[in-house]
């Protein structure tokens, strides 16, 4: 099974950037991811969904209408026009221009600069949009530097089936009796719950890492939490505010 490796005795918390930098930059676009790894950010997190004619882009919303000039959904649009987006100017002036990335694009960045993705598989894909996910990690060389994550399990039983070499984890709002029987069946390398949901239930951190399975809880942008999330020693934190997680991480140790 692939894994994610986990955090050694010692180790700091891993710092995860939600959608990048997105309290300083348009969500999941390159500004955002640069300002994240800039900052020393880990992990970026991505979201990714496909067109209409089947490329993954990067996109949290189901529609464009929040975070583009443009209106309707993601998968109704074709990849010429969502490249003609501006997904910027909605965020600050000084970023119009700004285009919605390409998972491929998204990915070749990081992997110019040396970091890792957590990619999201955003709301249900067919096999034939999972596959389009593969070949994109795959043809950018990215099999060692991704995780990919996703609320749906079916999903994910395609990422496994279509490309075992991937690490998968599965995102959750509340905390399964049994995690480590969730991990088994569908052969995570990460649980990734809602840190709130985690708090309430911090011994599954012990039993999931004994199972050889990490935890990213997502998504927590204070002091206060990234402490008590860092005492029960989840191995990665994701947060909107990366340069403040990496500092306050670098005061820990
Ligand atoms: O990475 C976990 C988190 O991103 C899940 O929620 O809605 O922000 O994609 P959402
Ligand atoms: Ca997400």
């Amino acid at each position: 099974k692939p894994a994610v490796p986990l955090r050694a005795p010692g180790a700091p918390v891993v710092v995860v950037a939600h959608r990048g930098a997105s309290a300083s930059a348009p969500e999941n676009t390159l500004p955002a991811t640069r300002l994240a790894l800039e900052a020393g950010s880990d992990w970026i997190e991505t979201d990714t969904q496909p067109s209409r004619d089947g490329v993954p882009f990067v996109l949290h919303d189901r529609t464009v209408t929040r975070t583009t000039n443009g209106t309707g959904a993601i998968r109704k649009l074709t990849s010429a026009r969502l490249t003609r987006l501006d997904a910027g100017s909605w965020f600050a002036r000084k970023y119009a221009g700004t285009r919605l990335p390409t998972l491929a694009q998204q990915l070749a960045y990081v992997r110019r600069h040396n970091g890792r993705v957590l990619v999201e598989i955003k709301g249900a894909h067919t096999k034939t949009q999972i596959l389009a996910v593969v070949r994109v990690i795959r043809a950018q060389r990215m099999t060692g530097r991704v995780l990919v994550q996703s609320f749906d399990e079916v999903s994910l039983r395609r990422v496994r089936q279509a490309a075992p070499e991937l690490p998968i984890a599965l995102l959750r709002t509340t905390i399964d009796r049994d995690p480590v029987a969730v991990s088994r069946r569908l052969g995570l390398a990460a649980y990734n719950p809602k840190g709130s949901a985690l708090l309430t239930r911090p011994a599954v951190v012990a039993r999931l890492h004994a199972a050889g399975v990490a935890v990213f809880a997502w998504t927590e942008d204070s002091p206060a939490r990234w402490k008590r999330l860092d005492t029960i020693r989840v191995d990665g934190i994701i947060t909107n505010r990366p340069a403040d997680l990496v500092h306050w991480r670098n005061r820990q140790v």
